[in-house]
């Protein structure tokens, strides 16, 4: 091997290396997320689903001053004025950072035909440029313009309209509907 062919073959090397490196760190799989807020655990337990069945990483978000829900038509009152006012709540701050996840799945509650506030809050304060998105959500009788309005909210992503899960307590099929959607979920 000659003096040119060697050092050829270090700059080719030193070139793939972070390829190479980056390989090792990702065997393969996207990593993934489930991000979610629930209010009354219906959200909770479907995302608990889709997250044990793809094995990912789940995330709640939580309202820096809980809600008082004593009153739960005081409560929606107030929500909606949150909504119409556009003054959405504070969040806790995150514990995990978003950067290495390609995949998120982002569910929330239908709150007013949209998205819930807090989820709001969530958009507005995170990046999610060049992930994949998969939304869903769960209500008790009508979706509105939820997909629409978490479309909006969500920048720079490639964004997926998931599933709507209506009356998620109650529904006996809900274990399968996951997981046939879920399947159908090429990752
Ligand atoms: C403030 C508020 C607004 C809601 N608005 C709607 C609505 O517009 N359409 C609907 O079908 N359900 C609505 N719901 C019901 C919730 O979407 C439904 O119960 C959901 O599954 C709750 O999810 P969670 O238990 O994860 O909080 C509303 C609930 C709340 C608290």
């Amino acid at each position: 091997m000659n003096k040119k062919t060697i050092t050829g073959l270090a700059v080719a090397l030193c070139l793939l290396m972070p390829a190479i490196a980056h390989a090792q760190a990702t065997p393969g799989k996207s990593k993934v997320a489930v991000i979610y807020y629930s209010l009354s655990e219906n959200t909770d337990m479907v995302a608990k689903k889709i997250a044990a069945l793809l094995n990912a990483d789940i995330i709640r978000l939580e309202t820096a001053q809980a809600y008082n829900t004593r009153d739960m038509v005081k409560f929606r009152d107030f929500a909606k004025t949150e909504q119409n006012s556009k003054k959405w709540p504070e969040l806790k701050p995150l514990k995990t950072s978003l950067s290495g996840y390609q995949t998120i799945f982002l569910g929330s509650p239908v709150w007013y035909s949209s998205i819930a506030n807090p989820m709001v809050t969530f958009l507005s304060q995170n990046d999610l440029s060049g992930k994949r998105v998969i939304t869903f959500g769960t209500c008790s009788g009508g979706e509105g313009d939820f997909f629409k309005e978490f479309d909006k909210n969500i920048k720079n992503a490639f964004v997926e309209k998931g599933l709507m899960f209506q009356n998620a307590s109650n529904d006996k099929g809900l274990d399968k509907k996951i997981s046939d959607w879920v399947k159908k979920v090429k990752l």
